[in-house]
């Protein structure tokens, strides 16, 4: 994490990996060397949306960065922003600056259009790379991605249009293998996901606990990938079985988190809907503590489990046409039935729901549940350690990344 002995100097690298982020007081230097281009950590199943996190964690603890382009990462950039998630994600910071060292013709002013190209990107279906991104920005000059939200009235799409957006991409994915037949089943839930998870974000990320607009850095987007997923526990019979082709979706924010957005809501009203509501045990800690050192873990993921289960009750096990349910269940509920894979990680927890072929499904509701008989429960799975369902402590992040995977085949 250090360079020659200077505490301060990071490279974009370390976000991809787990170390601890370098909380000083004053001004980061940030090195953008051209192996970033190439670095196969990026090739990994849901690294980008963590270190994008980690970033945003960094940005808004410290005073200042200040990016240190090389000139061919720089040059890639400029030429296509929205293909390198965490180096755009970088140039949206507020408060940051960029320069290329070693070519004087390539100038702040560049950087600043490589942001715009970025904010006015609209999502391609041919998928020319592997990986795209959307930013909306909510401090200071906001924007928002035209894919994402109407430009006149600056609300979020409608569900029925984000299933054209949806169609557009899996339909694209024919030539990955993505089995056609299955394109009119996937369609509504994985608009619906994305739409549920976006609006999250819009509800709940983009504001302080006293409800004006974070800063300095309120940033915002969803990353479409295409990856190889391995299982997370194999059954005996899949154990060799190759990696699954998938689409995978990130839905990332600078917001306040879980714990503390639900707190927020218990104190000081409701964003969307009924009250929320905590048990004894959680009560006390929740209205007393912020999310900090003085919040047990189990109080954290009792929260979380909340959050899950919020609009579980609206769920129903075998969907009729045009009806669905609402939040995150729905969420959780959708990634069942197209066998894909659920992650999330805000505050110190990370976890995971893994609904793939092949894979021991767990923490399901029994069959002959009278609500829902064979749904998930609104639990997870550590992400760190794959055999233990107690949630290990992580680092502490700012904000909340969800990672959604669809299989194509
Ligand atoms: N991106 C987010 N940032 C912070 N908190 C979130 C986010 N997404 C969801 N939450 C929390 O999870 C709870 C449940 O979300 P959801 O099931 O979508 O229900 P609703 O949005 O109707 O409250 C929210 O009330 C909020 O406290
Ligand atoms: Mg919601």
């Amino acid at each position: 994490m250090t360079t020659a002995g200077v505490t301060n100097a990071l490279s974009l690298l370390d976000f991809a990996t787990n170390s601890p982020l370098p909380f000083v007081a004053g001004r980061i230097v940030v090195e953008v060397p051209e192996a970033y281009l190439t670095d196969e950590r990026f090739e990994h199943a849901g690294i980008e949306g963590l270190a994008i996190q980690r970033l945003l964690t960094l940005a808004n603890s410290v005073e200042y960065l200040n990016f240190s382009w090389s000139v061919l990462a720089a040059k890639r950039i400029i030429s296509s922003p929205a293909v390198y998630p965490l180096a755009a994600v970088a140039l949206c910071l507020k408060n940051a600056s960029h320069e290329c060292v070693g070519e004087e013709s390539i100038t702040a002013n560049d950087f600043l259009r490589a942001q715009q190209k970025l904010l006015s990107y609209r999502l391609s279906s041919d998928m020319f790379s592997d990986r795209q991104a959307l930013v909306c920005l909510d401090y200071q000059n906001p924007s928002l991605p035209f894919d994402l939200y109407d430009e006149s009235s600056k609300r979020l799409r409608r569900e029925d249009e984000f299933e054209s957006l949806v169609e557009d991409l899996l339909f694209a994915q024919r030539g990955a293998g993505f089995k056609a037949e299955k394109l009119p089943n996937f369609r509504l839930p994985l608009a619906v996901m994305l739409h549920e998870l976006m609006e999250n974000t819009d509800d709940h990320a983009r504001t302080n606990y006293d409800g004006s607009v974070l800063r300095p850095n309120a940033v915002r987007g969803m990353l479409v990938k295409r990856i190889f997923q391995y299982r997370k526990l194999p059954t005996r019979e899949s154990e060799k079985s190759p990696p699954i082709p998938c689409l995978e979706f990130t839905v990332f924010d600078s917001g306040i988190g879980y714990y503390n957005s639900y707190r927020r809501q218990l104190m000081k009203g409701q964003a969307r809907g009924e009250p929320v509501e905590v048990g004894d045990r959680q009560a006390e800690i929740i209205r007393k503590y912020e999310l900090g050192a003085e919040v047990p873990m189990d109080v954290e993921y009792a929260i979380l489990q909340k959050c899950l289960s919020r609009h579980s009750n609206r769920a129903i096990p075998d969907p009729r046409p045009g009806h669905r349910g609402l939040g995150l269940y729905e969420v959780l509920r959708s990634l069942k039935m197209m066998q894909g894979m659920f992650e999330v990680r805000t505050g110190r927890i990370h976890g995971y729901r893994s609904f793939l072929s092949g894979e021991i499904q767990l923490q399901l509701e029994p069959e002959t549940s009278k609500d829902r008989p064979g749904m998930p429960k609104a639990s997870l799975l550590d992400a760190t350690d794959r055999f233990s369902h107690k949630l290990t402590s992580q680092q502490l992040v700012r904000g909340t990344v969800v990672r959604i995977v669809v299989p194509l085949i």
